[in-house]
């Protein structure tokens, strides 16, 4: 099976819905190590999966290009085919993406290329938007501005708050993710100019 570093840095959500995709008995990759850059609940995913678990944080650094080149030899040791960041909060740096590019992908809670960056559920909400949701991306050196993967409505409704439409965008995320992981790792990814396309 085609080994997929997850990283994160939240509830880990998204990241348990891979494993379980990643354990079905036909699935083509399996979550062979997590990486979180804080203390976080996805930790205690990782533990209890018993998954080899990876904390690289930046206060642990001298810098950040530091932990860039660190957290890059980390993953390297554990040679993933595929990268997934799932609410994994920091942008990935230069030598990373050296290492990883065109080969690692992202989900967004917002319709990209609008509301991108940390808060684009809130953003969206107080835009005051009518129609928003999910996008799976490659990720390149911009803040979600890779090639676009595939993407998934969600409706706004009149008493949504942060919280309530941000659960809602997930549930779609969840499935998502691994729907397009599931693509990914099976059939690869054709680029031509900045459209991304799933053979
Ligand atoms: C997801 O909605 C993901 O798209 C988002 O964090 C959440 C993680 O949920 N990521 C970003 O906003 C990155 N800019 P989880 O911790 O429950 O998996």
């Amino acid at each position: 099976r085609t080994p997929l570093v997850v990283m994160a840095s939240g509830t880990g959500s998204l990241l348990e819905s891979l494993i379980a995709r990643g354990g079905a008995e036909d699935s083509p990759f399996r979550v062979a190590a997590i990486v979180v850059d804080r203390v976080c609940r996805a930790q205690e995913v990782a533990q209890r999966n018993d998954i080899p678990l990876i904390t690289c944080r930046v206060a642990d650094h001298a810098d950040r290009s530091t932990w860039d080149r660190a957290l890059t030899e980390q993953v390297a040791a554990i040679g993933p085919e595929w990268v997934v960041t799932a609410g994994f909060m920091k942008i990935l740096g230069p030598a990373f993406l050296g290492r990883f590019g065109g080969r690692v992908v992202n989900s967004h809670p917002a319709l990209l290329p609008a509301f991108p960056g940390a808060h684009g559920v809130a953003e969206a909400l107080d835009y005051g938007v009518k129609v928003t949701g999910a996008t799976v991306h490659l990720v390149d050196e911009g803040v979600d501005t890779g090639p676009i993967l595939a993407q998934q409505v969600v409706t706004v409704d009149d008493d949504d708050t942060a919280d309530t439409l941000h659960e809602r965008i997930k549930t779609v995320e969840r499935v998502l993710l691994a729907d397009v992981v599931t693509a990914l790792v099976t059939r690869g990814v054709v680029i031509d100019g900045r459209k991304a396309r799933i053979p």
